[in-house]
């Protein structure tokens, strides 16, 4: 898998830049801080940054050995034996800890007495806790008079997808570092780095569309490169159909002038030819907003509208149909039910 494979493995290789300017200054700093809060959707990097931190803090053969006093990089060498084992998920010193499935007192509890033990094998004792905006309100508590004071050689770095949830006497004991959503740059620096390692020859205009369709996610981005090069879709309109970004006609447009029978047809054909209709009700669903904001005057001009209340039935059948792929058995079929209610509904007004 391309998102396994091409994790992050250095500093370097953080492709969104704010996060990684952040920790690099941080891992050249004088002295280190103790508890982090890594925020940002999913996705984005902030487990791989997790790890590349507690590698290069327990790294040997860094800036960060006691042996190699003339070494100035923090970057981990990610082949001394520490590297290793962290990339493995081998090492005494480095615990990762998910949050929703350990949130109460006494998982919290045994974390803090864990923390209070000195390094077995590097220099530092790491605590990764994902999700950890699912800590109980008991749990945060416990937590709090540790994170403050926590022993000199224990670092603890809490990720969440949810900043919200985390109290503000948490919030205000951690360092933030905030990943946000990774940008279409970032992302295409990201899938072009896959390409040159996989030999891929594939144009930039394709990778931003790639991009785009990545809802800001790292992981997706390379999921969805890798599923495109299994499939053998490469070309710019084969990418596009598969998308759901119909060059030649619209789903839309058939919606809009044409009799059901049509639109069935279209896509039955669309699913043949390996459209995703996940993609494609995305789409739909981001035109019809399109076409909203243009009944109230507000953005760009379509080439056709349906009323507002045609807008307004199309967007609640297409969400229904998004809502129930996933327990689909048939993929097509919520999408044929919600064009089916949109024909039937439209005419008996
Ligand atoms: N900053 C990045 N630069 C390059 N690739 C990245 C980056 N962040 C993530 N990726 C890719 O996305 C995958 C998932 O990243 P990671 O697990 O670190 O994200 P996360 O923020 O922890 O997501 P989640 O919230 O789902 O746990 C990685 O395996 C890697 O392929
Ligand atoms: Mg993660
Ligand atoms: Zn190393």
């Amino acid at each position: 898998m391309y998102y396994l494979t091409y994790r992050p493995k250095t500093i370097e290789e953080i492709d969104n830049v704010a996060p990684r300017e952040i920790i690099k200054k941080i891992l050249e700093g004088k002295s280190l801080p103790h508890a982090f809060l890594f925020v940002g959707q999913k996705g984005t990097g902030k487990t791989s940054t997790a790890r590349i931190f507690a590698k290069s803090v327990n790294c040997l053969s860094n800036s960060f050995s006691k042996s190699h006093h003339t070494q100035k990089s923090v970057e981990p060498c990610n082949s001394c034996a520490h590297c290793k084992s962290i990339d493995k998920s081998s090492f005494p010193d480095v615990v990762e800890m998910d949050a929703a499935s350990n949130r109460g007192i006494n998982e919290i509890k045994s974390l803090i007495k864990e923390s209070s033990f000195l390094p077995i094998a590097g220099s530092y004792r790491i605590f990764i806790i994902d999700e950890a905006h699912m800590i109980t309100s008991d749990g945060f508590n416990a937590l709090l008079k540790t994170l403050e004071e926590p022993s000199p050689t224990v670092i603890f770095i809490l990720a969440t997808t949810n900043m919200e949830k985390v109290p503000k006497t948490v919030l205000s004991r951690c360092i933030p570092v905030v990943f946000g959503k990774a940008k279409k740059d970032e992302l295409v620096h990201m899938l072009q780095r896959i390409c040159r390692e996989e030999k891929l020859n594939i144009s930039k205009e394709i990778l931003e569309i790639i991009a785009q369709h990545s809802e800001g996610s790292f992981r997706d981005a390379a999921k969805l490169l890798e599923e495109l090069v299994i499939l053998n879709r490469l070309k710019e309109d084969e990418i596009k159909s598969y998308l759901g970004i119909r060059s030649k006609e619209n789903l839309l447009g058939i919606l809009h002038a044409k009799p059901i029978s049509e639109a069935l047809v279209w896509i039955d054909e669309f699913i043949h030819t390996g459209g995703s209709t996940k993609n494609l009700i995305e789409e739909l669903l981001s035109q019809l907003h399109l076409m909203l904001l243009e009944k109230h005057k507000v953005g760009v001009k379509m080439p056709f509208s349906f009323s507002l209340q045609e807008i307004m039935l199309l967007m609640k059948v297409l969400s229904e149909a998004y809502n129930s792929l996933r327990h689909s058995p048939l993929e097509s079929i919520p999408l044929e039910m919600a064009v089916v209610e949109f024909y039937s509904k439209r005419s008996e007004k």
